[in-house]
């Protein structure tokens, strides 16, 4: 296995370039399965996902091709329907084959993806959309077995704005027959981006990146050819790495429009934010001030940088609060953060952190993406060395990481345990 050891304590300074987005990039690949023909994806980032999602891909019948950042598709021959457990259950957003699959082919096969160290992340809303728009759903030993001849447009009210769920049933409805309305849609701009390649392949879509989603169904769809936006996270995760190493870097890349709840959170802390032409500029203060945050689905503040975000509040002045209120389980990075001297108190989900005047280097272990990404960034922040074992769960949602943060003058490289 693999770590990461930071030797902390430096100013991070420079530009750096953020990624092709994972959440938008994932949806965008199992949407090449809605229509046959060769599929031309851009700015795909080089991830441990996005590889997972080329496997499934190819065990449907699809040729992947990757050069570089750029992915190909060949979906005119999909010979099955079956995303096996061996691949679901190590990228979750496996089921978002569900859609396209049982609207182009009218049978899919999906396991059920099971447990996640953050919280039970069930998919029973996507399930129960698909069977508003006429699919029989079957469990079968750990698998859902959709079948629908034709899907049909559905009226749909989602109980949460489900990000995955959101993408699912939208793919599911451009090939229905008929109107497709989804009410509490989630807003999150990975579902602008996927509507705009959906519509870009032919597809009748109004509303995405509002909480009503209205969908005119068409016969075919013709290839996609597109370039994956920037990711938001990423960005978000340079960001926070400027404010808490008193650094000064532009982040590239970087939309405000994706990221205004941090923004305004970064200048509560202090820190100064500027949009410049080729995306966002973070100086961190000499000194932080601590700010409560309250995760909710976007434009709220993203649950995808809560464990982040508290890494930056462990080194402010005062007392914060941060309450997760998207997923039940997402502070396993609290108990690796007071191995370095955080004082973090958990209540429920809600966790109380008193500032510290630093951190000490530690060896840490990751546990799943977000955190992994918060123990780099304290041990950036750290004095003396810091090992984050694990890092698997980086690689998950990170391109090059350490690199860049080398390109920004951190002291950080990767090993061999
Ligand atoms: C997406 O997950 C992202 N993953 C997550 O990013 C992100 O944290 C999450 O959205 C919230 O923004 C991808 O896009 C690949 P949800 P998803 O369905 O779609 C409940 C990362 O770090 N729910 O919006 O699985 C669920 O339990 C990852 O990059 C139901 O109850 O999230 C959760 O509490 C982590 N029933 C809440 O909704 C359902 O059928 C939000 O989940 C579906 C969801």
């Amino acid at each position: 296995m693999e770590k990461i050891i930071i030797h902390g304590g430096r100013r991070l300074a420079g530009q750096v370039q953020v990624s092709g987005a994972k959440n938008s990039a994932l949806p965008l690949l199992f949407a090449t399965l809605l229509a046959p023909g060769v599929h031309r994806l851009g700015n795909v980032p080089a991830l441990r996902d996005i590889g997972t999602a080329e496997r499934l891909l190819k065990a449907f019948g699809a040729q992947v091709d990757r050069q570089q950042n750029q992915c190909t598709v060949e979906s005119t021959k999909i010979d099955s329907v079956e995303a096996p457990y061996d691949l679901v259950r190590t990228m979750r957003a496996s089921v978002l084959a569900l859609g396209p699959l049982l609207t182009r082919l009218g049978h899919a096969r999906v396991s059920l993806p099971g447990g996640c160290a953050i919280g039970a992340r069930p998919i029973n809303l996507h399930l129960k959309g698909l069977e508003a728009m006429g699919a029989r759903i079957e469990l079968d030993h750990g698998y859902v077995e959709a079948r629908a001849k034709r899907l049909k447009g559905a009226h749909i009210y989602l109980d949460v704005p489900t990000v995955g769920g959101t993408e699912n049933l939208m793919m599911a409805a451009v090939l229905a027959q008929g109107t497709t309305v989804l009410d509490n849609a989630a807003c999150e701009p990975e579902i602008v981006d996927l509507a705009e390649a959906l519509r870009g392949m032919g597809a009748h879509i109004e509303g995405a990146g509002s909480d009503r989603i209205v969908v005119q169904g068409v016969d075919a769809l013709r290839p996609m050819d597109f370039t994956v936006m920037p990711d938001r996270i990423e960005a978000g995760t340079f960001m926070v790495a400027a404010a808490i190493t008193r650094g000064n870097v532009l982040v590239q890349g970087a939309r405000a429009e994706h990221l205004e709840a941090l923004i305004c959170k970064l200048r509560e802390a202090g820190a100064e934010v500027t949009e410049e032409n080729r995306g966002i500029r973070v100086k961190g203060p000499r000194r932080l001030s601590s700010v409560n945050i309250r995760t909710s689905p976007h434009p709220g503040f993203p649950t995808d940088m809560q464990a982040q975000f508290m890494a930056l509040m462990v080194l402010a002045d005062g007392t914060s609060t941060i309450s997760e209120n998207v997923f039940e389980n997402r502070f396993m990075h609290v108990c690796e953060l007071q191995r370095m001297g955080a004082d973090i108190a958990i209540e429920g989900g809600r966790a109380t952190v008193r500032g510290v005047k630093s951190l000490l280097g530690a060896p840490v272990m990751a546990t799943d993406l977000r955190a992994s990404a918060s123990l780099v960034l304290a041990g950036l922040a750290a004095d003396n060395t810091t090992e984050v074992r694990r890092i698997y769960h980086l690689d998950r949602g990170y391109e090059c990481l350490e690199e860049k943060f080398r390109q920004l003058g951190g002291r950080i490289e990767r090993a061999v345990e």
